[in-house]
């Protein structure tokens, strides 16, 4: 047997972590939820739910990575065998693949927007521009299922010619150079932001805590984005781990992705927000607030059209690093499994992706609303997807924190976390219940007939299910 495949640097697994966690989901998703939520009161749930469930699940799956220094489903299958527990939780390998697919086909269609719109700015068609044209600029470009499908296919290729020249050439030297040069890019941006914008109503908004405006939908939501932010649950973490030194800290390596992580999402946040405000628009617009409403307010400011130009790269750049760890797990274990080689993996692995990405290129045009196909499900193909990786996603960490909480040994945990007992204690406490309360909770909003004080009632009904479960699955695991 071969030594196994290692990072060339200690650092990467954090960078590589890192890349893979600031992605679409800082940049557009949380300052879009953060908008319609009312601002603060949403921004601490969100950093409550990293704290206590995102960084514990974000421990237990890199250390599930680690252990087994295997791709996810086949790392699973060698986890369950040498820890004696029942083989069904092989799943988490096989549900993290199916979420790193389906996300990975409409992930790539909307980072072709941020193609688009850099194209637009830097071509300067946009510069002075009503906002009418703006938004219709939108209307135009998700009516053009050419235009979509054209930059879905530059996308996902770049993604694919990155992760196929492998993971020290590819990931890793890629990484070396997107990453800082990202970080560069979302300083300049932010600084334009304070400079042209109205920083001051941006930190207002995202720093004024008033509980009572946040709804229970809000609440779920805002646990939902810190699990889809941290890229929790679907093996991406699993993977990178599995070439993680073995000298790093899981502990410190953890709470510093999820730190750097939430810190980039209120930079983001910032910046968008003070140009927002700044034009004297409303932060409540929905997903078009960075493809319609941020557009309007670069438009409207001096220089705007080149910043918005290079923030659109910042998007695409975010977007690519995040796309990355969404290839590598899947494209690991065809090699691992079925020895091919890695370009065959890769291609094979973004083939499928991008056919499964014309359902998401369709449904804003001829499949959309009216269309016999958004009848037969009463939503656009594009949200059936999204719908099914917002259950795979909680799912997935939910069982990843079971497994870890449970099967793994406390010595072998230990020293994988480089930790003491005491902090050993604490983690083994939120992923064995915290964790799993948190996720049945989030699950559950994709329940839409669950409402009301119904919530708690079938969440406590679903987690002594869990841990019912997760008991049994263990069969000879004695170590605890
Ligand atoms: N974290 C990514 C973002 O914020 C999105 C994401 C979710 C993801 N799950 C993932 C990325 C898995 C890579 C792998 O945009």
């Amino acid at each position: 047997m071969s030594s196994p495949k290692i990072w060339t640097h200690k650092g990467t697994f954090l960078l590589a972590a890192v890349g893979s966690a600031v992605g679409l989901g800082n940049l557009w998703r949380f300052p879009y939820l953060t908008g319609e939520n009312g601002g603060g009161a949403f921004i601490l749930i969100y950093a409550l739910t990293i704290a206590v469930v995102g960084i514990p699940i974000l421990i237990a799956e890199s250390l599930l990575g680690r252990a087994s220094r295997k791709s996810p489903i086949m790392g699973m299958k060698y986890l369950t065998k040498s820890h004696g527990t029942s083989s069904n939780w092989q799943i988490i390998g096989w549900m993290g693949a199916a979420a790193a697919f389906i996300i990975l086909s409409f992930y790539s269609v909307i980072a072709g927007w941020a193609i688009h719109y850099t194209g637009l700015m830097f071509s300067g068609s946009l510069s002075g521009a009503s906002s009418e044209t703006i938004g219709a600029a939108f209307g135009d470009l998700l009516a053009s299922p050419g235009l979509l499908l054209l930059y879905h296919t530059l996308f996902i290729l770049a993604s694919g010619a990155i992760v196929g020249m492998g993971i020290h050439k590819g990931i890793e030297s890629g990484l070396r150079f997107m990453m800082p040069a990202l970080f560069f890019i979302l300083l300049i941006v932010l600084a334009y932001g304070i400079i042209a914008g109205d920083a001051v109503a941006a930190m207002k908004f995202l720093f004024t805590f008033n509980l009572s405006d946040l709804s229970l939908e809000g609440w779920l939501q805002a646990m939902g984005q810190s699990f889809f932010t941290l890229s929790l649950g679907m093996g991406a973490i699993m993977a990178y781990g599995a070439y993680m030194s073995s000298e790093a800290s899981l502990t410190r390596t953890a709470i510093s992705i999820a730190v750097v992580d939430t810190v980039i999402a209120l930079l983001a946040g910032i910046a968008i927000f003070a140009l927002v405000f700044g034009s004297g628009m409303e932060a409540g617009q929905g997903p078009g607030l960075m493809f319609v409403t941020l557009p309007i307010a670069f438009a409207d400011l001096p220089g705007g059209i080149l910043l918005g130009g290079i923030f659109f790269i910042l998007v695409i750049g975010a977007a690519l690093t995040s796309a990355i760890s969404l290839v590598e797990p899947v494209a690991a274990f065809l090699v691992e499994k079925y020895g091919l080689s890695r370009p065959t993996a890769v291609g094979i692995m973004i083939a499928g992706c991008w056919l499964l990405g014309l359902v998401t290129v369709f449904s804003f045009n001829i499949w959309s609303e009216g269309t016999i196909t958004h009848t037969l499900f009463n939503r656009s193909p594009f949200d059936v997807l999204e719908f099914v990786t917002n259950i795979l996603m909680p799912l997935g960490g939910l069982l990843i924190a079971l497994f870890a909480g449970w099967a793994l040994s406390r010595d072998e945990v230990i020293r994988e976390m480089a930790t003491n007992d005491q902090w050993f204690k604490v983690w083994q406490f939120l992923v064995r219940f915290i964790a799993p309360t948190a996720v049945a909770f989030v699950f559950l909003r994709t329940i839409p007939q669950v409402e009301g004080y119904l919530i708690p009632a079938v969440g406590s009904v679903l987690i002594i299910g869990a841990f019912t479960a997760g008991r049994s699955f263990m069969v000879n695991n004695k170590a605890n």
